[in-house]
């Protein structure tokens, strides 16, 4: 199968490729390197995809390229191209947020109406668009009430998703990702800066008080729950939105002592203002994804936290 996957040498992009390659699919990835963060960090990601025949790496902007070359025998969209990151969407990023999130998104979603309306769509959805949620674990029946500019955009991009596919009955599948954690994680998410800081000795910056708490979900399971979602059968799977979470809620500050466990030495700690933009807790209710997707995470947090410290150790801090 052909696939096509947009922010392709991104933390989950790249991991993503790596599976459809190993599965035997052939795929061709998209990305423009924003430069969010280190350039370096993603061509590492990406390296060992070149010694796949059926791997291409285009680098482009989904804002600009044109797309009708790049959808030609695909069989699957995987849109996972964004611009990431609660605290920076803020301000004058938000420019950034719309143009990738938003634009590009609407974007892809014309050129697949155009040239490729029998794709599977599957899209890179987050659980920020819950916003402080009411009740937990939180069901996609709930009303998403984002509370930061990126959930904001990151729900614009699902409305989109289901618009397209209630107005032209093109086959998106939305996935809202909990918190990702792993080997290549952003340089920006807690888990990398804390295993980092641990790691050399630095202090442990912490935003709030620790005890807000999160559903963290091992890449892996991400992926897992992504290659799913082009393969589900259409009835109850097209046109939904579906939580990925990792059954690993914990609060911040207990992450720190699995954290401390795992390497084997106390980090210094301090705490910081909390930052606007970031909820509270996170947990999601998977139910439907277990039942529509045969979707079930299999990693916990100290094997999870061990396989991203020793990528820490070997990859960034090399
Ligand atoms: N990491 C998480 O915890 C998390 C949680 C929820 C949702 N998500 C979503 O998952 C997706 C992947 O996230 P990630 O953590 O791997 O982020 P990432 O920044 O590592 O990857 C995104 C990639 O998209 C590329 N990109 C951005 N705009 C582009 C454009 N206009 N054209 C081409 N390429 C472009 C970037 O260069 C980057 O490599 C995003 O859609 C993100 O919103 C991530």
């Amino acid at each position: 199968m052909k696939c096509l996957v947009t922010g392709a040498a991104g933390f989950i992009g790249a991991h993503l490729c790596r599976a459809l390659l190993e599965r035997g699919d052939e795929v061709v990835g998209l990305d423009c390197f924003t430069d969010y963060y280190p350039r370096a960090i993603k061509e590492r990601a990406v390296a060992d995809l070149r010694d796949w025949a059926d791997w291409r790496l285009v680098e482009a902007d989904l804002n600009q390229v044109d797309l009708p070359p790049l959808l030609g025998g695909v069989e699957v969209v995987f849109h996972l191209a964004a611009q990431p990151g609660v605290r920076a969407s803020w301000g004058q990023r938000f420019e950034t947020y719309v143009d990738n999130n938003i634009r590009a998104t609407q974007r892809l979603l014309e050129a697949v109406k155009e040239f490729a309306s029998g794709v599977r769509l599957v899209f890179a959805g987050s659980s920020s668009v819950y916003g402080n949620a009411p009740e937990f674990p939180t069901s996609e029946d709930v009303c998403p009430r984002p509370v930061s500019p990126y959930g904001v955009t990151k729900l614009a991009g699902e409305h989109l998703m289901g618009l397209y596919h209630a107005n032209f009955a093109l086959k998106t599948v939305s996935l809202r990702y909990f918190t990702v954690f792993g080997p290549g994680q952003r340089p920006d998410m807690a888990f990398h800066r804390f295993i980092k800081a641990a790691l050399t000795g630095d202090t442990i910056r912490i935003f709030g008080d620790g005890r807000q708490s999160r559903d963290f979900t091992y890449v892996g399971d991400i992926v897992q729950a992504t290659l799913a979602a082009a393969k589900a059968p259409e009835e109850g799977t097209v046109g939904q939105a579906f939580n990925v979470g990792g059954g690993n809620r914990m609060t911040v500050n207990d992450v720190l002592a699995v954290l401390a466990e795992v390497i084997g030495r106390r980090p210094r700690l301090e705490y910081q203002g909390v930052v606007k933009g970031d909820v509270r807790d996170t947990e999601a209710d998977i139910s439907r994804a277990r039942s529509r997707l045969g979707y079930s995470p299999g990693t916990g947090m100290v094997d999870g936290l061990r396989a991203e410290a020793a990528w820490i150790e070997d990859v960034i801090l090399k």
